[in-house]
């Protein structure tokens, strides 16, 4: 595990103190959720303390579920073997293994310390924030990233950092939560992740934290929100796919540019 190396030019530097985030959601807005640095260092410390039992309530909780999900998302990158890919907001390395299985080289970026410690992988790993990575531009091939979207404080700028480092041609593919369309499918997702969940987290982990992550999906801006963002970011072909009937949601693009 190494600190960040000097960035790569041109960087947009880390997010100001106690601003507030260039994009809010009407429903963060309602739930008067943190922003800004608030929120940097909320979900820093939530990620510190729930890292050492992080893997077994993720298995528990989505029935194994995240593996086949994880899976998908590698899959749906589409690039050859060989190919540099960043698992930003990698935690404990789950799809740092499924990466390299896959024959990719896979470089870990994570905001937490603990996160990072409790990573089992043995892959590179840099503790750095998604909104300014440590990366030189148009080095990485590929980027995944798992149920961390509604976690990073500014997302746009996150998206402008992933158009600045992949290079032409290169792919993203992102994991996230969302809500199922069919009716019954959406109560009983309701009720799993709102009072079941924490339940669960606070019995093995960190009951305010596992009560927190599914609060914090109101970050989560819409499809079409989304699908704006990246394509200002300097991406084409936006993807939205739901899996398991929409318990979760992988979203592809391809950086636009000549090779
Ligand atoms: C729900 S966990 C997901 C971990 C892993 N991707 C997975 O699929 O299991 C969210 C991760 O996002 C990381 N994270 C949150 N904000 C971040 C930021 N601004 N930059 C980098 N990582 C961040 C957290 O430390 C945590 O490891």
């Amino acid at each position: 595990m190494t600190e960040p190396p000097s960035p790569g030019p041109p960087s947009p530097g880390p997010p100001s103190p106690g601003s507030a985030p260039a994009y809010e959601t009407a429903a963060r807005l309602a739930a008067d959720l943190p922003t800004g640095a608030d929120k940097t260092v909320l979900v820093r410390s939530m990620f510190d303390a729930i890292a050492p039992r992080y893997d077994l309530v993720n298995r528990l909780m989505t029935f194994g579920l995240d593996v086949r999900w994880r899976k998908q998302s590698t899959r749906a990158l589409g690039l050859p073997v060989g190919s540099l890919v960043v698992d930003l907001a990698c935690g404990t390395g789950d799809f740092l293994k499924i990466l390299r299985s896959a024959g990719f080289r896979p470089l870990g970026l994570d905001l937490s310390w603990g996160m990072l410690g409790a990573n089992h992988t043995g892959e590179p790993l840099v503790q750095a924030d998604g909104a300014w990575l440590p990366l030189t531009s148009g080095s990485i091939d590929g980027i995944t990233c798992g149920y961390a979207l509604r976690n990073f404080t500014d997302l746009a700028t996150v998206f402008d950092e992933f158009g600045r480092v992949v290079r032409p041609g290169g792919r993203i593919s992102l994991l996230e939560v969302s809500e199922p369309d069919h009716g019954l499918l959406r109560i009983g997702d309701r009720i799993w992740f709102r009072r079941v969940v924490p339940l669960i987290g606070g019995a093995l982990s960190d009951r305010a934290a596992y009560r927190y992550l599914p609060e914090s999906t109101a970050y989560l801006p819409s499809t079409g929100q989304l699908r704006s963002m990246l394509m200002e970011a300097g991406f084409s072909a936006v993807n939205r796919r739901a899996l398991s009937g929409g318990l979760s949601q992988l979203i592809t693009a391809t950086r636009r540019g000549r090779r």
